[in-house]
């Protein structure tokens, strides 16, 4: 499906009924992220699954915000007619706009999954390195994102089809749209003091083998959160959602039944699996 959002067209899908979940994928990847876990947790869930500006089949911008990206998620919501919270998931930049769509909109938050993210800003290095590559991307193309990326996303179990399939998926991401995330990930602010002041129950995924946000990463997320536990998914990278979906499905299946149904007044628990 398609509609205008905020002045561009934005690509999303919807399936199932029920709780609502709203999925964030991360840079430069797409929707298509989420595959996996539409069959297994769309009979109890509506599963909200957009593309942001600039990614998959959404309309680029030369600029953009972790701020603009989570306007447009609630202005999707609200296109859709969805009045309730949402449990919202986010994957590595979408767990950057997750944390962005908390502090804009915590009335619409009901609990919060951080998949292979970080909740710390850039290092003034970092930063630097994105800059360069989004001017890269704009003269040279995004194989230049493609190229720089792939060697890191995936564990050594995942197999090559895989790879192939998203090196197509970045490819496929326009040069405007991975510029404008870089620029905008560049100025991110950090994120523990937004964690920390969370009521909700809090997932924070990861794969075992991810280099990008690696396990240390997610430990300190999960303990900064009052109501977060971890989960560690074995023979994953940074793209647990397709190289493990159904360990990932199960995970967040999990979470949803025993945690965000549970009234607030349940005291915290914590807990960490292997
Ligand atoms: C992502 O997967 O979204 C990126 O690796 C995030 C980042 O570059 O920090």
């Amino acid at each position: 499906m398609k509609t205008t959002i905020n002045g561009i067209m934005l690509a999303y899908e919807v399936h199932g009924t029920g709780e609502p979940v709203l999925f964030i994928h991360g840079f430069p990847l797409s929707r298509r992220l989420w595959a996996g876990v539409v069959a297994p947790l769309s009979e109890e869930y509506r599963l909200i699954l957009p593309d942001l500006r600039g990614h998959g089949e959404s309309e680029a911008t030369a600029e953009t915000s972790m701020q603009q990206y989570a306007d447009d998620l609630v202005a999707l919501l609200d296109h859709l007619g969805e009045a309730r919270p949402v449990v919202v998931v986010g994957m590595s930049m979408g767990g950057y706009v997750a944390f962005e769509f908390c502090r804009r909109y915590p009335q619409w938050v009901r609990g919060l999954v951080l998949v292979d993210t970080r909740a710390g800003a850039d290092s003034e290095e970092a930063a630097r390195g994105r800059l360069e590559m989004a001017e890269r991307v704009l003269s040279d193309g995004s194989h230049v994102a493609a190229d720089a990326m792939l060697p890191k996303l995936f564990s050594p179990h995942s197999p090559a089809a895989l790879r192939e399939q998203w090196r197509e998926i970045i490819l496929a991401t326009p040069p405007a749209g991975i510029a404008a995330a870089q620029r905008a990930m560049a100025v991110r602010p950090d994120s523990f003091d937004t964690l920390r002041s969370l009521d909700h129950p809090v997932l924070v995924v990861v794969g075992e083998d991810d280099v990008i946000t690696p396990i240390e990463e997610a430990r300190r997320m999960r303990e900064a959160a009052p109501r977060a536990e971890l989960a560690i998914v074995p023979q994953a990278g940074h793209m647990t959602p397709a190289e493990q979906p159904e360990q990932f499905a199960e995970v967040l299946r999990e979470f949803l039944h025993s945690r965000v149904s549970e009234p607030s007044s349940v005291p915290t628990q914590r807990q960490e699996r292997g």
